[in-house]
Protein backbone atom coordinates (compact mmCIF):
# COMPACT_ATOMS: atom_id res chain seq x y z
CA UNK A 1 0.00 0.00 0.00
CA UNK A 2 1.23 3.55 -0.86
CA UNK A 3 1.55 6.24 1.91
CA UNK A 4 0.54 9.58 0.67
CA UNK A 5 0.70 12.60 3.51
CA UNK A 6 -2.67 14.94 3.44
CA UNK A 7 -1.51 18.33 3.87
CA UNK A 8 0.03 21.30 2.05
CA UNK A 9 2.17 21.70 4.96
CA UNK A 10 5.67 21.69 3.43
CA UNK A 11 7.82 21.75 6.15
CA UNK A 12 5.82 18.57 7.26
CA UNK A 13 5.70 17.18 3.87
CA UNK A 14 9.72 18.08 3.52
CA UNK A 15 10.30 15.70 7.18
CA UNK A 16 8.05 12.81 5.73
CA UNK A 17 9.87 12.76 2.00
CA UNK A 18 13.47 12.29 3.81
CA UNK A 19 12.26 9.46 5.61
CA UNK A 20 11.93 7.70 2.02
CA UNK A 21 8.40 6.15 3.41
CA UNK A 22 6.13 8.91 1.44
CA UNK A 23 4.78 7.79 -2.02
CA UNK A 24 2.94 11.45 -2.69
CA UNK A 25 0.87 14.08 -1.31
CA UNK A 26 -3.24 15.02 -1.63
CA UNK A 27 -3.91 18.80 -0.67
CA UNK A 28 -7.38 20.30 -1.00
CA UNK A 29 -8.79 23.72 -0.95
CA UNK A 30 -9.62 23.54 3.08
CA UNK A 31 -6.06 22.35 3.60
CA UNK A 32 -4.57 24.92 1.63
CA UNK A 33 -6.59 28.07 3.48
CA UNK A 34 -4.74 25.74 6.55
CA UNK A 35 -1.30 26.34 4.71
CA UNK A 36 -2.25 30.13 4.29
CA UNK A 37 -0.28 30.39 0.98
CA UNK A 38 -1.08 31.11 -2.39
CA UNK A 39 -1.87 27.85 -4.01
CA UNK A 40 0.40 27.77 -7.10
CA UNK A 41 3.19 28.46 -5.15
CA UNK A 42 2.45 25.65 -2.99
CA UNK A 43 1.77 22.87 -5.27
CA UNK A 44 5.07 23.89 -6.85
CA UNK A 45 7.23 23.59 -3.59
CA UNK A 46 5.81 20.17 -2.76
CA UNK A 47 6.45 18.84 -6.27
CA UNK A 48 9.80 19.90 -6.01
CA UNK A 49 9.98 18.01 -2.96
CA UNK A 50 8.44 15.09 -4.10
CA UNK A 51 8.69 13.22 -7.27
CA UNK A 52 5.60 11.45 -6.26
CA UNK A 53 1.64 12.18 -7.32
CA UNK A 54 0.59 15.38 -5.57
CA UNK A 55 -3.03 15.87 -5.94
CA UNK A 56 -4.30 19.85 -6.27
CA UNK A 57 -7.75 20.66 -6.60
CA UNK A 58 -10.13 22.53 -9.18
CA UNK A 59 -12.50 24.83 -7.29
CA UNK A 60 -14.53 25.38 -10.71
CA UNK A 61 -18.10 23.53 -10.38
CA UNK A 62 -18.57 23.69 -14.40
CA UNK A 63 -16.93 21.48 -17.11
CA UNK A 64 -15.25 24.46 -18.71
CA UNK A 65 -14.00 25.99 -15.62
CA UNK A 66 -12.46 22.99 -14.47
CA UNK A 67 -10.58 22.68 -17.80
CA UNK A 68 -9.16 25.51 -17.54
CA UNK A 69 -8.24 25.00 -14.35
CA UNK A 70 -6.96 22.03 -14.34
CA UNK A 71 -4.55 23.35 -17.31
CA UNK A 72 -3.29 25.67 -15.13
CA UNK A 73 -2.55 23.27 -12.33
CA UNK A 74 -1.07 20.49 -14.54
CA UNK A 75 1.57 23.31 -15.71
CA UNK A 76 3.37 23.30 -12.44
CA UNK A 77 4.73 20.55 -12.32
CA UNK A 78 5.08 16.82 -13.98
CA UNK A 79 3.73 14.92 -10.82
CA UNK A 80 0.32 16.99 -10.66
CA UNK A 81 -2.57 15.24 -10.53
CA UNK A 82 -5.81 16.88 -11.06
CA UNK A 83 -8.03 16.15 -8.22
CA UNK A 84 -11.65 17.11 -9.04
CA UNK A 85 -15.01 16.41 -7.28
CA UNK A 86 -17.25 13.27 -7.97
CA UNK A 87 -20.12 15.31 -10.04
CA UNK A 88 -21.35 15.15 -13.43
CA UNK A 89 -19.09 17.56 -14.34
CA UNK A 90 -16.17 16.34 -12.60
CA UNK A 91 -16.70 13.21 -14.34
CA UNK A 92 -17.11 14.99 -17.58
CA UNK A 93 -14.28 17.14 -17.03
CA UNK A 94 -11.94 13.71 -15.87
CA UNK A 95 -12.83 11.82 -19.09
CA UNK A 96 -11.50 14.65 -21.36
CA UNK A 97 -8.20 14.85 -18.90
CA UNK A 98 -7.81 11.25 -18.86
CA UNK A 99 -7.50 10.92 -22.73
CA UNK A 100 -4.96 13.63 -22.49
CA UNK A 101 -3.05 11.56 -20.80
CA UNK A 102 -3.35 13.81 -17.12
CA UNK A 103 -3.62 11.72 -13.98
CA UNK A 104 -7.09 12.41 -12.07
CA UNK A 105 -7.95 11.77 -8.57
CA UNK A 106 -11.98 11.97 -8.24
CA UNK A 107 -12.60 13.13 -4.43
CA UNK A 108 -15.48 13.24 -2.09
CA UNK A 109 -16.65 10.03 -2.84
CA UNK A 110 -18.99 8.48 -0.16
CA UNK A 111 -20.75 5.44 -2.15
CA UNK A 112 -19.70 2.43 -4.07
CA UNK A 113 -21.72 3.81 -7.14
CA UNK A 114 -19.68 7.18 -7.40
CA UNK A 115 -16.74 4.50 -7.20
CA UNK A 116 -17.76 3.07 -10.22
CA UNK A 117 -18.53 6.29 -11.71
CA UNK A 118 -14.99 7.22 -11.11
CA UNK A 119 -13.63 4.11 -12.73
CA UNK A 120 -15.52 4.35 -16.11
CA UNK A 121 -14.66 8.00 -16.39
CA UNK A 122 -11.10 6.79 -16.38
CA UNK A 123 -9.96 8.18 -13.05
CA UNK A 124 -6.38 7.45 -12.24
CA UNK A 125 -7.71 7.56 -8.11
CA UNK A 126 -10.74 7.16 -6.39
CA UNK A 127 -10.45 9.44 -2.86
CA UNK A 128 -12.92 7.48 -0.41
CA UNK A 129 -13.90 9.42 2.70
CA UNK A 130 -13.47 7.02 5.50
CA UNK A 131 -14.22 9.61 8.74
CA UNK A 132 -16.39 11.94 7.36
CA UNK A 133 -18.70 8.22 7.08
CA UNK A 134 -17.64 7.83 10.35
CA UNK A 135 -19.12 10.99 11.42
CA UNK A 136 -22.78 10.41 10.07
CA UNK A 137 -22.48 7.18 12.41
CA UNK A 138 -22.17 4.96 8.42
CA UNK A 139 -19.11 2.89 7.87
CA UNK A 140 -16.17 4.12 6.33
CA UNK A 141 -14.21 0.79 5.98
CA UNK A 142 -17.21 -0.70 4.31
CA UNK A 143 -16.73 1.60 1.46
CA UNK A 144 -13.48 0.71 0.81
CA UNK A 145 -14.18 -2.71 0.78
CA UNK A 146 -17.01 -2.64 -1.56
CA UNK A 147 -15.44 -0.57 -3.72
CA UNK A 148 -12.28 -3.34 -3.54
CA UNK A 149 -15.00 -5.48 -4.90
CA UNK A 150 -16.55 -3.96 -7.67
CA UNK A 151 -13.30 -2.72 -9.01
CA UNK A 152 -11.56 -6.70 -8.98
CA UNK A 153 -14.72 -7.87 -10.41
CA UNK A 154 -14.33 -5.38 -13.31
CA UNK A 155 -10.83 -5.23 -13.46
CA UNK A 156 -11.23 -1.41 -12.86
CA UNK A 157 -6.95 0.36 -13.01
CA UNK A 158 -8.01 2.95 -10.67
CA UNK A 159 -6.29 3.36 -7.42
CA UNK A 160 -8.28 2.89 -4.12
CA UNK A 161 -6.57 6.05 -2.56
CA UNK A 162 -8.32 6.24 1.11
CA UNK A 163 -9.05 9.27 2.38
CA UNK A 164 -10.27 11.41 5.53
CA UNK A 165 -8.23 9.02 7.64
CA UNK A 166 -8.15 10.13 11.30
CA UNK A 167 -6.68 6.51 13.50
CA UNK A 168 -4.13 4.66 12.99
CA UNK A 169 -6.44 1.64 13.26
CA UNK A 170 -7.83 3.51 9.40
CA UNK A 171 -4.51 2.86 7.97
CA UNK A 172 -4.18 -1.00 9.47
CA UNK A 173 -7.70 -1.70 7.90
CA UNK A 174 -7.29 -0.08 4.83
CA UNK A 175 -4.81 -2.23 4.15
CA UNK A 176 -6.54 -5.46 5.28
CA UNK A 177 -9.38 -4.19 3.00
CA UNK A 178 -6.71 -3.85 -0.33
CA UNK A 179 -6.97 0.06 -0.65
CA UNK A 180 -3.77 0.78 -3.04
CA UNK A 181 -3.16 4.05 -1.31
CA UNK A 182 -3.68 5.81 1.88
CA UNK A 183 -3.75 9.58 2.41
CA UNK A 184 -3.04 10.14 6.18
CA UNK A 185 -2.50 13.31 7.91
CA UNK A 186 1.30 13.98 9.22
CA UNK A 187 0.43 12.99 12.76
CA UNK A 188 -1.44 10.12 12.31
CA UNK A 189 1.83 8.80 9.64
CA UNK A 190 4.15 9.35 12.09
CA UNK A 191 1.83 7.63 14.85
CA UNK A 192 2.19 4.68 12.86
CA UNK A 193 5.53 3.62 14.17
CA UNK A 194 5.04 4.04 17.61
CA UNK A 195 4.45 1.04 20.32
CA UNK A 196 5.33 1.26 24.37
CA UNK A 197 6.56 -2.08 23.85
CA UNK A 198 8.89 -0.64 21.72
CA UNK A 199 10.07 2.28 23.52
CA UNK A 200 10.24 -0.04 26.66
CA UNK A 201 12.42 -2.72 24.75
CA UNK A 202 14.88 -0.06 23.57
CA UNK A 203 15.48 1.03 26.91
CA UNK A 204 16.29 -1.60 28.42
CA UNK A 205 18.34 -2.49 25.23
CA UNK A 206 20.65 0.26 25.80
CA UNK A 207 20.59 0.44 29.32
CA UNK A 208 22.00 -3.15 28.94
CA UNK A 209 24.59 -1.85 26.35
CA UNK A 210 26.02 1.01 28.35
CA UNK A 211 26.72 -1.73 31.09
CA UNK A 212 28.61 -3.67 28.12
CA UNK A 213 31.06 -0.49 27.85
CA UNK A 214 31.62 -1.19 24.84
CA UNK A 215 31.54 0.52 21.40
CA UNK A 216 30.41 -0.70 17.82
CA UNK A 217 32.67 2.08 16.03
C1 LIG B 1 -7.93 14.00 0.82
O1 LIG B 1 -7.82 13.84 -0.35
C2 LIG B 1 -9.15 14.52 1.44
O2 LIG B 1 -9.44 15.79 0.97
C3 LIG B 1 -8.98 14.51 2.94
O3 LIG B 1 -8.46 13.24 3.31
C4 LIG B 1 -10.22 14.85 3.71
O4 LIG B 1 -9.99 14.63 5.07
P1 LIG B 1 -10.93 15.22 6.22
O5 LIG B 1 -12.26 14.54 6.12
O6 LIG B 1 -10.22 14.90 7.50
O7 LIG B 1 -11.03 16.69 5.96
Amino acid sequence: MKFFVDTADTGEIAELAATGLLDGVTTNPSLVMKAGRPMKEVIAEICAITPGPVSAEVAATDYDGMIREARVLAAIADNVVIKLPITLDGLKACKTLTGEGRKTNLTLCFSANQALLAAKAGATYVSPFIGRLDDINLDGMELIREIRVIYDNYGFGTEVLAASIRTVNHVKDCALAGADVATIPPATLKALVRHPLTDKGLEAFLTDWAKTGQSIL
